[in-house]
């Protein structure tokens, strides 16, 4: 099928020749076009520019036929590319949330084996088929809100088996959705009571058992540890990410969101494709940021959750590093995979530009995915996944009306949803 779209208010990151990612003060460019047309064939973006061109092509177009949307009043964006989620997962966590509410930590929680070794626990029982359904279930929840491409973990089996659960649930839905997938392997989430004490021996079980049969059934595009306090050493990060490197698989890691905790350096010291949470987020870590081809990813949502503090974002794009923004859409400490309220926040707390936010979550998304060659903008050739909003005064409009869906049609692989 091919769709043309009319009289766009304003096409959003739109141009061909666009870099793979922005950084510094080049995350404020947002190339957009007033009053354009979209035009998309089969899957692919094929062609955009302003009205009054597509005059001069109409009766060209016309003649192979296409279903035409009007879109007067309204904005069309790439559509958001959430690049750290923890989506397939048993089931919500909302005692722990009135825990929390009550005054205790998320290590607290974690100790009293609360927090992921819950999920753990319940994951066990869960079958692959119920796993699968209520997970492609969240994943048409998140279209709505405009998110296309997605990346989804384990990290709530903690077993091999229940590992590999996941990860074929991951691999099903990539397969039944329209949205992009991309699946990391994350077993060093947490340490399973039954190695407390022994954590040396569970890092062995990921790096023997766990790494290789991912690898064997290919069920991994990228590998994480939560490299924090109370959880995975740098030391046992390092051994794990050298293992999975040997099978491919790029680091993708969960770095300083309880602490300094070292795991941003090693993320770079291993080139991993993002460091993400960056709660803790000092010059030294800036340092060792300039210049490498990681992506610091920043999840509002977490934050805002468990009532951290803020990552320094500002800092972070004033010294010239690039930026991106994702859901971390899990049951315990970010139960919303609603990216529009990202956006929201990355404006009102983190004080991005509306352009920056903007970037953080489609052009800096795609890169910290992978998919920046086909996602993340609105460029001759790649993947149509465009969102539709509903009639909207401004760009600035987006992020300020906050916690309404302004999201009305969306496209996925050149279809709608
Ligand atoms: O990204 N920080 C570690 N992992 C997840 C939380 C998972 C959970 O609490 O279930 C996160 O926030
Ligand atoms: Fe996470």
């Amino acid at each position: 099928m091919s769709i043309l779209i009319t009289n766009i208010k304003k096409l959003v990151q739109a141009g061909n020749d666009l870099p793979e990612k922005r950084a510094g003060k080049e995350m404020s460019v947002l190339p957009s076009i007033d009053n354009a047309y979209l035009y998309i064939k089969g899957e692919k973006i094929a062609g955009f520019g302003l009205m009054k061109e597509l005059d001069v092509l109409r009766p060209g177009l016309k003649a192979k036929g296409f279903h035409e949307i009007d879109a007067s009043g309204k904005m069309v964006f790439p559509c958001w590319c959430d690049s750290h989620t923890h989506l397939v997962y048993p089931a919500s966590r909302e005692i722990e949330y009135v825990d929390k509410i009550k005054g205790l930590t998320y290590e607290e929680i974690a100790k009293r084996g609360g927090g992921i070794l819950n999920s753990a626990q319940k994951m066990a029982e869960m079958s692959e088929d119920e796993l699968f359904e209520a997970s492609l279930n969240r994943l048409k929840e998140i279209a709505c809100y405009g998110t296309g491409a997605v990346e989804i973990k384990s990290g709530y089996g903690l077993t091999t088996e229940a590992e590999l659960k996941m990860l074929r649930v991951i691999q099903r839905l990539k397969e039944a959705s329209p949205l992009t997938i991309r699946s990391t392997f994350l077993g060093a989430h947490a340490i399973p009571p039954e190695y407390r004490g022994r954590q040396e021996e569970y890092v062995d079980l990921v790096i023997n058992e766990m790494i290789p049969q991912v690898a064997a059934e290919e069920l991994a595009d990228y590998i994480d540890v939560f490299c924090d306090r109370g959880f995975f050493t740098v030391e046992d990060t390092e051994r794990i990410l050298m293992a999975g490197m040997k099978y491919g698989l790029r680091p993708k890691i969960h770095a300083n969101e309880l602490d300094y905790s070292g795991g941003i350096q090693a993320g770079v010291k291993y080139n991993a494709l993002s460091v993400d949470h960056l709660e803790y987020t000092g010059n030294k870590e800036i340092k060792a940021l300039l210049g490498s081809e990681t992506m610091p990813v920043i999840l509002p949502g977490a934050a805002f959750f468990l009532n951290m503090p803020f990552a320094p974002a500002r800092k972070m794009i004033d010294a010239g590093l690039p930026v991106a923004m994702a859901s971390d859409f899990n049951p315990g400490s970010s139960p919303s995979g609603n990216m529009q309220l990202i956006l929201s926040m990355a404006c009102i707390s983190y004080r991005l530009l509306p352009e920056e936010a903007v970037n953080a979550l489609t052009l800096n998304g795609a890169y910290a995915m992978g998919v920046q060659d086909d996602l993340g903008s609105i460029s001759v050739g790649k993947t149509a996944n465009v969102f539709i909003t509903k009639e909207i005064p401004t760009l600035e409009y987006f992020p300020y009306y906050y916690g309404a869906n302004k999201v009305e049609t969306v496209i996925l692989k050149g279809g709608l949803l």
